[in-house]
């Protein structure tokens, strides 16, 4: 198989790119990247130079560019992670968010449609969306399911709910195969330091405010990152075409609760007095609109696929933190801005 994976120089798609291409070795894999402020190819320097792994630098919202992609690539199947991810960014520019998320998912489509004519069943159209279409929970003990109304909030969760709503359009309209995993919130590697967890640790480590929106009271539902990979990769093997699945850590923290747990991992790990790396926790001004709660159902997944997180979260975390201390030279090449050089010293000349 030859599939196409946008997105994969991103935290959660070079992931994917990973175990895609060290599990399958006889399939080959195309990564389609932007390579926005998000994307960095350095995130897969220990794959770059495999045989069965090429990277393609270009834009999903670019529909001639897409076209003919799909025409000499000629893949067989597609796993969409591109998009604009960062809810804060979506509140000051909801524009970025509509041509990347839904514009450029609905090229994607297209292109499958034409190319993939006659032969829908054997090609597979794989987007992952997010939790957040779901809108947000009350403080109790409910969950979101697969059947779950959409009610999104932010302009990014708008945006991935018209997206998911493209792709169920094409399936039920074209009969093409199309499959949809809706996630709760990832940690781990290559998480880029604008999103809660990286930032935390990287402030923590520079002795800056650690910011916490409102009271700190909102709840996620967190997954390592390796683990949603997982779930894609048997999502994309064995779900029905048509089929949805919500994937989740079943690991609900408040969020102050989870900054109090990292700070005193980092005391630990930075050899500083217990209580230390708290005193830079800072409340700040809420988000827009901030959803109050997440909390994800992934009965479906394990019943039907048999998949399950591997890690405990308290591992996990304290497992992130160190691959942030140890990887000093990625986190200092992203926050000065210098990981976007990479693409031109290792591939324009290729
Ligand atoms: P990310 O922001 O780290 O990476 C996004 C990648 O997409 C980057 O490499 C970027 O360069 C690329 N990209 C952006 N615009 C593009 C364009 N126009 N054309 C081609 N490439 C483009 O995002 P992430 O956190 O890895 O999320 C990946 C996907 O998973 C997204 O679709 C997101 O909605 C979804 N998701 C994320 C989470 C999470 O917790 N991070 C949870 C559930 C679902
Ligand atoms: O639920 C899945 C979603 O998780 C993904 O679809 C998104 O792409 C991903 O960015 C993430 O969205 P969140 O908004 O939940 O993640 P973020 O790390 O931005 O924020 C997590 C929580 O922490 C949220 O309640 C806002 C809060 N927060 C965030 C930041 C960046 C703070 O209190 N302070 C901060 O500085």
């Amino acid at each position: 198989m030859k599939i196409l994976i946008t997105g994969g120089a991103g935290f959660i798609g070079s992931h994917v790119v990973r175990r895609f291409v060290t599990t399958y070795p006889n399939d080959q894999i195309v990564n389609l990247d932007k390579l926005t402020y998000a994307g960095n190819l350095e995130n897969l320097r220990d794959i770059e130079h495999a045989a069965n792994y090429k990277f393609v630098k270009g834009d999903i919202v670019d529909a001639d560019f897409i076209q003919n992609l799909f025409e000499t690539e000629q893949f067989d199947a597609v796993i969409h992670l591109a998009a604009e991810s960062h809810v804060d960014r979506s509140i000051s520019n909801p524009i970025e968010f509509v041509m990347t998320n839904v514009v450029g998912t609905v090229n994607l489509l297209n292109a499958a449609k034409t190319f993939w004519k006659g032969k829908y069943d054997s090609k597979r159209f794989y987007h992952v969306s997010t939790d957040e279409v779901y809108g947000t929970l009350g403080e109790g003990t409910e969950m979101f399911t697969e059947e779950t109304a959409y009610d999104p909030h932010s302009p990014y969760s708008a945006s991935k709910a018209s997206s998911d709503h493209f792709v169920r359009a094409y399936h039920d309209t074209y009969g093409m195969d199309c499959v949809i995993s809706n996630c709760s919130n990832n940690y781990g590697s290559f998480h880029f330091p604008e999103k809660l967890i990286p930032l935390s640790i990287h402030n923590i480590k520079q002795n800056k405010p650690i910011p916490i929106y409102g009271k700190g009271e909102n709840i996620r539902d967190w997954l390592w990152v390796v683990d949603h990979a997982r779930a894609i990769d048997v999502i994309f093997h064995k779900a029905k075409s048509g089929s949805t699945y919500n994937i989740g850590g079943h690991n609900e923290w408040k969020n102050i609760d989870l900054i109090r747990l990292l700070c005193r991992i980092m005391d630990k790990k930075l050899g500083r007095a217990e209580g230390e790396s708290a005193k830079l926790i800072t409340y700040v001004t809420d988000r827009a609109g901030h959803d109050l709660r997440y909390a994800i159902d992934a009965t479906k997944l394990k019943n039907e696929l048999g998949w399950e997180p591997s890690l405990q979260f308290e591992e996990g975390l304290e497992k992130t933190v160190d691959w942030y201390l140890e990887n000093e030279k990625w986190l200092n090449n992203v926050t000065s801005g210098n990981y976007q050089h990479y693409y031109e010293e290792q591939y324009q000349n290729r």
